[in-house]
Parts: structure tokens; C-alpha cells; sequence
């Protein structure tokens, strides 16, 4: 999958060079494309934002640099162009599988009080929130959308099965984990998990998942 950034702070992208999704660019599973869109700017001072017209507090950013930004990448119109924005759809995990449908993503990052709608109406497909709160920019948004919908990529999460078996998967949370020693300050690890009965164990499990969704999240059942 090809994904560009379109931001005005490219800096903030170096957290993907780490951990999965920086393996995953290394080893050209993922093409991330980082553009800084004052580069684009027309502007002498290379200025990317302006008042609001009508009045109102804060920063507005301006249409020329981002429109020219985008129309600059190659195979623009087929790619799928997404601002991330509180006012779009809600990210969950089946918004982020059925984004893995596309070969080629484009993300705008607003910041300030966002983008002039006008590059909105004439550039963008869809809107998209992480959540019903305000961030300062769509840099942290766009991250949580190349990091989750990355682990749908074949190939970037080391065990293929991890994406089948887990919290949002079969409209459950994922039941309880542990891992070595068997006993930890005086706790010990549920015997059933260290029976080696295969079938008492996924039965536990289902079933531990039920009773945590039930208990934290009913609504996903
Ligand atoms: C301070 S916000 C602008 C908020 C805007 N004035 C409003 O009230 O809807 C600046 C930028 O952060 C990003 N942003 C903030 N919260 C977000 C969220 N929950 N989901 C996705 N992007 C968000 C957007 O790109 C937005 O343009």
C-alpha cells in the first residue's frame, strides 16, 4: 500500500520509522510518503494560513498549498483522499479493514482550525475522526490510521493470525493473556491455560471474552 502525508509539521511522522511499520517500509511492504505542504506554498513567506473569513478566533489553513500539494502526487485521482477531521466518520476496526481495499491513500492533516472547505469540496472522499475530541492537528489521527490499518498488510505483523484473534475481531474484547512466570506476586495463571487440553482452552477463552465484553462494552455485542 501507498500512502502520502500531507502535513505541515513532516517531523512528527519519525515515530513511524520505529518498531512494525518502520520494518514494514524497510522491507517495501508499505511506501509512507511524507510532503511538507509549505513547500507548496506560493506565498513569499511561505505561509500556510490566514484568518477566518466572517470572524472568529484562530488560523485557518489556506487553500493554495494543500490543492496544489495534492495534485502534485502522481496517480492522484485514483487514490483514495481522506482529511482527518472530528466532524468525519468514526474510526473503528471495520472502517479501518474495509480501507485496506485501497492501493493508494492520500491523508491531509489540518491544523490550526483546520482547512478551507473549498479544498474539502473539490479534493477529498471522506472525512475521518479517531474520536469525539479535538487534537490540535491530524498528525496524531493520521498516524492511528497508518498504524491500524497497516496491520491488515500482509506481511507487517509478524503473526498473520493476530489481526483474527483479537479485541473488536467477532464483536468481542479479547479475554485475558499471560505469559511466563505461571506464578507472579502470588497470582497464578489460570489452570486451565496450562492444561495443554486445546479445546478446554479456546472454550475458556470464548468465554472470558464474552463476560469482558458483556461487562465494558454490551453495545458490541
Ligand atoms: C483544532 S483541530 C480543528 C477543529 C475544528 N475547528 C472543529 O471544530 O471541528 C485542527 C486539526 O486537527 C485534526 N483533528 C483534530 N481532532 C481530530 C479528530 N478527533 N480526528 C481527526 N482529526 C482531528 C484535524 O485535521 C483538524 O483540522
Amino acid at each position: 500500500m501507498k500512502i502520502d502525508v500531507l502535513t505541515l509539521f513532516p517531523e512528527m511522522f519519525d515515530a513511524l520509522k520505529a518498531s512494525l511499520i518502520g520494518k514494514a517500509q524497510n522491507n517495501n511492504i508499505l511506501d509512507i510518503n511524507i510532503i511538507n505542504i509549505r513547500d507548496f506554498s506560493k506565498d513569499k513567506h511561505k505561509k500556510c494560513d490566514d484568518y477566518t473569513y466572517g470572524g472568529g478566533n484562530g488560523m485557518l489553513m489556506t487553500p493554495q498549498p494543500i490543492y496544489d500539494a495534492i495534485t502534485s502526487i502522481d496517480g492522484y485521482k485514483e487514490a483514495h483522499k481522506i482529511y482527518l477531521s472530528p466532524k468525519g466518520e468514526k474510526l473503528t476496526q471495520k472502517k479501518v479493514k474495509s480501507l485496506t481495499d485501497f492501493d493508494h491513500v492520500i491523508l491531509l492533516c489540518g491544523h490550526y482550525e483546520g482547512v478551507d472547505q473549498r479544498v474539502i469540496d473539490l479534493l477529498i472522499d471522506e472525512e475521518i475522526s479517531i474520536g469525539d475530541y479535538v487534537l490540535t492537528g491530524g498528525e496524531i489521527p493520521a498516524m492511528v490510521l497508518i498504524d491500524s490499518v497497516s496491520r491488515y498488510i500482509p506481511g507487517v505483523l509478524g503473526n498473520e493470525a493476530s489481526t483474527e484473534d483479537e479485541s473488536f475481531s467477532n464483536n468481542n474484547l479479547e479475554y485475558p493473556q499471560y505469559t511466563r512466570p505461571a506464578e507472579f506476586m502470588g497470582l497464578k495463571v489460570p489452570e486451565v491455560l496450562i492444561s495443554g487440553d486445546h479445546a478446554k482452552v479456546d472454550k475458556w477463552r470464548e468465554e472470558e471474552s464474552k463476560k469482558i465484553t458483556k461487562k465494558r462494552r454490551p453495545d458490541l455485542m
